[in-house]
């Protein structure tokens, strides 16, 4: 049998699955690495941790696969934490990752100087997270580093140069950067001139898809395979998440709750969302992808389970939130409880419960949390002008409760799709390489195979009316709590 591997390389831990040619995902192995937050705001990985766990997943998988022929490894990752390579190429300095909050005066300043030139070249407002302004602040902070920096990369770039030897980046995470002109794929010059930043440090990118190098020799020995192994710089985890949810087209978008809440939108072309939500260049090629996103969506429910009610599995928690109407009986949540996203771009802002009456128990503030966060995600979709003909993938910890699925196709009043494997990101960077090795003819081909769909939720009328007007006094928390 011949196999490719996919690895995710995320915030808590890397995962690896293996695909066979005839696209089941036959394994799946996962490995963690610590995470620093030496300060508050502060959250930093290491690279070599990163490396480290990710030739165990792969030793793991290739063991368990003997005498099967692994022929491609593609690798998929968190976006924008930033990587500095030295002159002999190794880290400088623990990578800085994306939900890193220190660099509010350094998006403070591109915003006050550049936020119209900004915005028209890489199509986003400048946002903590993003990696330009954690340039910035290596420049200011830690000038020492920046000069010795011969090359900068993202996470899983670093894996790719320590398989490859070859220090390059894929359109889709070079576009998380905010230093691309995403309408011309290239590096911007105007945002290098602008802050003064050297072009030379940039990595060279390459499509999705495209081949960037073969596994090293050393590394095929201590995982006894054999000849040419090829490596794919797939993207970033959301787009190639979209894509292994089977996202290929304009017909669908992805509803992703997971620690954050992701709403998720391809883009046959460019579209000016003038920064009020995210554009990216997409892992499928000469697309786009725009998205909202929520911050705290899982981590709400996570937060309220372990404050409120520590002896309860998720499922215990959720399972009497039908017994509840639509609206909680009056009670709202707003899940700003690290602040918020969109449509905000509000770090300080925090969450709430509105409208607690003696009446309510532990059913209706569950129902009010998960009601609380579809809402926070129905922010993202109303900015979509157009809602028109497109039914919802809803995966993640949002798509494990039938109450809670329900409760997305009545307030979205869309049908909602649930997926009967979710591997997320790591299994749209197979699809990557098995496109790219000519396993399938298309995207649209190995998404026929790979992708299945379990169940359908379609809106109920009556509660889609209900939840018009719960949505319309959900929007007005914002302004109100911001006042207070
Ligand atoms: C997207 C973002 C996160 C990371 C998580 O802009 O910051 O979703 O990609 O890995």
């Amino acid at each position: 049998m011949e196999y490719v591997i996919g690895l995710d390389l995320g915030t808590g831990s890397i995962k690896g699955i293996a695909l066979s040619r005839d696209g089941e995902v036959v394994l799946k192995h996962s490995e963690s690495y610590p995470l620093y937050n030496s300060r508050e705001g502060y959250s930093e990985q290491d690279p070599e941790d990163w490396y480290n766990a990710s030739v165990k997943v792969l030793e793991k998988i290739t063991k368990d696969l003997e005498g099967h022929d692994l022929r491609a490894i593609s690798i998929s990752g968190q976006m924008h934490s930033l990587v500095l390579l030295d002159k002999e190429n190794n880290p400088i300095r623990r990578s800085i990752l994306w939900n890193d909050t220190r660099t509010t005066k350094q998006c403070q300043y591109i915003m006050d100087n550049f936020a119209d030139k900004i915005i028209q070249i890489t199509g986003n407002k400048s946002l903590e997270g993003f990696t330009l302004p954690k340039v910035l602040w290596i420049k200011e902070n830690e000038p020492e580093n920046w000069n010795k920096t011969k090359k900068f990369c993202l996470p899983k770039d670093y894996l790719v140069f320590k398989y490859t030897g070859n220090i390059c980046t894929d359109i889709s995470d070079a576009a998380g950067t905010q230093m691309l002109d995403v309408k011309e794929g290239k590096w911007s010059e105007e945002i290098a001139n602008l802050l003064n930043l050297d072009l030379e440090k940039y990595p060279k990118i390459y499509n999705s898809t495209e081949c960037v190098g073969e596994l090293n020799d050393e590394l095929k020995e201590k995982l006894n395979v054999k000849g040419s192994i090829k490596i794919f710089p797939a993207g970033s985890d959301n787009p190639c998440s979209a894509l292994g949810s089977g996202i290929i087209n304009k017909n669908r978008d992805l509803l992703s709750i997971g620690t954050s809440g992701v709403y998720l939108k391809y883009e046959e072309e460019y579209k000016n969302y003038h920064g009020r939500l995210h554009m990216f260049n997409n892992v499928l090629p000469s697309s786009y992808y725009s998205m909202g996103v929520t911050l705290s969506a899982g981590d709400s429910l996570t937060w309220f389970r372990d404050t409120f009610a520590k002896d309860k599995s998720f499922d215990e928690l959720l399972s009497g939130v039908s017994n509840v109407k639509e609206g909680a009986n009056g009670l709202l949540f707003a899940p700003y409880i690290v602040g918020e996203r969109t449509p905000y771009t509000d770090s300080k802002i925090r969450g709430t419960f509105i409208g607690i009456d003696k009446s309510h128990d532990l059913n209706h503030f569950a129902r009010a949390v998960i009601e609380g966060i579809t809402f926070s995600l129905k922010d993202c979709f109303s900015i979509y002008e157009d809602d028109s003909d497109r039914d919802i993938i809803s995966v993640g910890g949002g798509a494990k409760s039938k109450d809670w699925l329900q409760i997305q196709a009545n307030v979205f009043n869309k049908k909602i799709i649930s997926l009967k494997i979710e591997e997320g990101p790591s299994l749209g960077a197979t699809i990557i390489a098995a496109v790219s090795l000519n396993w399938f003819e298309s995207f649209e081909d190995a998404v026929k195979v790979i992708v299945k769909e379990k169940e359908c939720y379609y809106p109920k009328e009556e509660a889609v009316e209900a939840y018009k007007e719960v949505y319309s006094r959900y929007r007005r928390v914002y302004g109100n709590i911001k006042n207070i």
